[in-house]
């Protein structure tokens, strides 16, 4: 097992360097120096020196809480935290996610063929050449499935895919179909296949899914890491239902298909191993969405468009390796993360992408953020002594600028937010692009620069105080190159504020107890056994025998 890097030794607030980031928001915050509409006013340079590019990002950092002297400290913390040397030791395969003793290499998913990667301890196996022995199988089966090849049990060619999993093996394929649909129906294509997502056990959500498709043109994606996952092994179980009333069993093997890690779950489940991709226990559930959890993208949008996605994600990879902590764009959005979270007491962070196409990325940055940095104890085992993880919301702009960012223009509490945004429409159709990014720059000037300052009490209801700390993400399109080098950019941002902050970003014991909890409640809620949980509990769960019965 890899050991703990000697900075977690110690508590990360006891370092001169995080004391010289506190004095310094103390001097800057009290001093008046983080005023946006006077450092742009005495820097006609800020801009362009608070812009960094790379793979295909334009990332303008310049309407942030920060002088040059906070970039540097904030760097110094970096340093002081070992962020480069933990870096390099998870993309070197070592076994950095220590309370489950693994390696941590979903970057290894994206690296080319010929590059070479060992899991610590593992010598002599190449995890590089297993992730593209994948990759092929994967995509000789789309290739199948996309032409019209692989059939159904009555030689129908497949129409529908639905991705059954949940968590990392859902969101992920799930945002990334939504983002890059329109790469889904080449031009001049008959091809029509339309990819669907099944994850919440609650049956509306398989039953709606299924109410207009034909068991003949449909197939099955059933994701699961662990192949244990509740949820996901009911809904397969529903699916399979649906689909043997319909086709009997000797239909299942020519309409299921399995992303696992875990062989013999998969077989004891029915499937055919030959229809199984694996994966491997180094790839993390919420990281997974480039390997064979990817399989319903790479179906959609087909085998070049994931490989250009994976290439994406690599191309950030090797940025985050390389550049400096002050031009390196994961590390710049962590460490800015760490500032206000740390120094400056924000609690949350919005994303807010102006593309409809990215309106589930929220929802997977939720998941990648707050289940990789939600943690209270450090690697080595003790409380941590500083907050850590920020709660991570947002919605598409401009929906939102309908319903909450009044708040973040008026309301009391500091609220950082990243804007994503495109040059060209995804979809373009009159004027709508222009007149949604007109929106996207209109509301990070107002954010910053407020505006309608005046003296009397009408004045001051109107008032816009600005000030408020935007990051803006600007890319040529929304494609899947693009799409790739945002999801390692925040990938490599979760990594480095987990660095910073000494805890293990790669585990996720926060799900447990409610698993262990709801499997014991499953059976009360279907007898009449005494009740032996809280009074408030045993009450709830009579309501519901009482009212269900009746
Ligand atoms: O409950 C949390 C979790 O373990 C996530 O980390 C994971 O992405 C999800 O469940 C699904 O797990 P699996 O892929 O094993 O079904």
């Amino acid at each position: 097992m890899a050991s703990i890097p000697s900075s977690d030794h110690q508590p990360i607030n006891t370092t001169d360097a995080w004391r010289a980031l506190a004095a310094h928001a103390a001097t800057t915050v009290d001093g008046d120096e983080l005023d946006l509409t006077r450092l742009f006013d005495t820097d006609p340079e800020r801009a362009a020196r608070f812009t960094v590019e790379a793979a295909g990002l334009y990332v303008d950092f310049s309407k942030n809480l920060v002088t040059e002297e906070t970039i540097g400290l904030l760097a110094d913390l970096a340093d002081a935290a070992d962020v480069a040397a933990k870096r390099d030791a998870m993309f070197s395969g070592r076994r950095i996610n220590t309370t489950e003793d693994r390696a941590v290499l979903h970057t290894a998913l994206r690296r080319p063929a010929t590059d070479v990667v060992e899991v610590e301890g593992e010598p002599g196996v190449n995890v590089v050449d297993e992730v593209h022995e994948v990759l092929g199988r994967m995509s000789a089966f789309a290739n199948r499935v996309r032409s019209g090849e692989w059939t159904g049990a009555t030689g129908q060619a497949i129409e529908t895919v639905v991705n059954l999993g949940i968590g990392g093996s859902d969101l992920g394929p799930a945002m990334a179909y939504r983002a890059l649909r329109p790469f889904a129906r080449p031009p001049h294509s008959h091809w029509d296949l339309d990819v669907r997502f099944v994850s919440n056990i609650d049956p509306t959500d398989i039953h709606e899914a299924l109410l207009d498709l034909d068991p003949e043109t449909t197939m099955f994606i059933v994701v699961s890491k662990t192949f244990s996952t509740i949820e996901t092994l009911t809904n397969a179980k529903t699916a399979r239902h649906w689909l043997v009333d319909a086709l009997g069993a000797e239909a299942v093997g020519r309409h299921f298909v399995a992303v696992s890690t875990n062989e013999e779950r998969v077989a004891d489940f029915g499937i055919d191993t030959t229809n199984m991709f694996g994966f491997w226990d180094w790839v993390g559930g919420r990281y997974s969405v480039g390997s064979a959890v990817g399989l319903s993208l790479m179906l959609a949008i087909g085998p070049d468009g994931f490989r250009e996605f994976l290439s994406g994600m690599h191309d950030v990879d090797l940025h985050f390796q390389s550049a400096p902590a002050a031009e390196n764009l994961p590390m710049l959005i962590g460490l800015l993360g760490i500032w206000y979270g740390n120094f400056l007491g924000a609690e949350t962070q919005a994303v807010l992408p102006y593309s409809d196409h990215l309106s589930r990325f929220p929802a997977y940055l939720q998941q990648l953020d707050m289940e990789s940095n939600g943690k209270r104890v450090t690697k080595d085992g003790r409380p941590v002594t500083v907050d850590t993880g920020p709660i991570v919301w947002g919605e598409p702009g401009t929906n939102g600028q309908h319903a909450f960012y009044q708040l973040i223009h008026q309301g009391t509490r500091l609220i950082p937010a990243d804007f994503i945004g495109f040059i060209h429409p995804s979809d373009p159709i009159g004027d709508h692009h222009d007149l949604l990014m007109a929106n996207f720059f209109a509301q990070t000037e107002a954010l910053a620069f407020g505006g309608n300052s005046g003296s009397d009490e009408s004045d001051l209801q109107r008032a816009f105080p600005g000030n408020r700390p935007t990051t803006t993400i600007v890319a040529e399109r929304l494609d899947p190159r693009t799409l790739g080098a945002l999801i390692a950019l925040y990938e490599h941002k979760v990594f480095t504020m987990g660095a910073v902050w000494g805890i293990n970003s790669f585990d996720q014991f926060g799900v447990e107890l409610g698993k262990v909890l709801a499997t014991a409640i499953t059976p009360e809620l279907q007898s009449t056994s005494d009740l032996a949980h809280d009074a408030s509990t045993n009450a709830l769960i009579t309501r519901y025998r009482n009212h269900r019965a009746g």
